[in-house]
């Protein structure tokens, strides 16, 4: 270790953290410890598309429907986000599916960045939080871990919770939700081109911890 003094890289902890990637790729669990690391906000974003997609069923309409979910979205009140039942497999993806709609991006998105302009800083996770929410963001992260391993992440999280789970319809219900939210028109999930990469397939959270901090301090380390 240089001696004090020398050139040694100091770290300045970021003001705003971008965490994107699939569902159950570890992202949200990494984003708030590193939140509370960092004595920063945190933001589930995908907990907004969750409470829109639940408000869209709660009233009888269809996710599908941008003008339904748009109505929604744009009278979502955030005291709503912290429902258990948006943790739920149906909210999920309800979520993905009003997620489609420009309209409820658009309803979503000044949200989102007051909270990232609080005065205390943020971590965001989400989708588009690197490319399109917060593209200025001092570090970013593109979170991801293979197919298989997300599977069996999420069925043993909903095991927990009581909930009915398979892995084989979750295979199939994780890749067609990574279809949806990758392949649409309007901000689709995708890997900023300044975003560092992190695989947490084989990592544990303490490991996969460990990793983020050193990518993240790589990124706004000063000389
Ligand atoms: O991260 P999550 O599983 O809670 O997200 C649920 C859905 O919400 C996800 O499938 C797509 C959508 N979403 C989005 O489009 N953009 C975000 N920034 C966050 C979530």
């Amino acid at each position: 270790m240089p001696a004090p003094g020398t050139n040694a890289p100091r770290t300045i902890a970021p003001r705003t953290i971008a965490i994107d990637g699939p569902a159950a790729s570890g992202k949200g669990t990494l984003a708030r410890r590193l939140a509370d690391h960092y004595g920063l906000a945190y933001l589930d974003t995908g907990s907004l598309y969750r409470a829109v997609g639940m408000a869209v069923l709660a009233g009888g309409g269809d996710p599908a429907d941008p003008v339904a979910a748009e109505q929604a979205a744009r009278t979502l009140d955030p005291a709503s986000l912290g429902d258990p039942l948006l943790k739920s497999a149906a909210a999920g993806e309800a979520a993905s599916k009003v997620a489609v709609h420009p309209g409820v991006r658009a309803a979503l998105l000044d949200f989102q960045r007051r909270v990232a302009a609080s005065p205390q800083g943020a971590v965001l996770d989400g989708r588009d939080i690197g490319t399109v929410v917060l593209p200025e963001a001092e570090a970013k992260l593109f979170v991801t871990a293979s197919l298989e391993a997300r599977a069996a992440r999420r069925v043993a999280e909903l095991l927990a919770r009581g909930e009915a789970a398979d892995a084989e319809a979750m295979t199939r219900a994780l890749a067609e939700r990574d279809a949806r939210d990758a392949g649409r028109d309007a901000a689709p999930m995708a890997r900023a081109p300044d975003a560092a990469l992190l695989d947490t397939s084989n990592l544990s959270i303490d490991e996969a911890f460990a990793a983020a901090k050193m990518l993240i301090e790589s990124r706004t380390a000063r000389p």
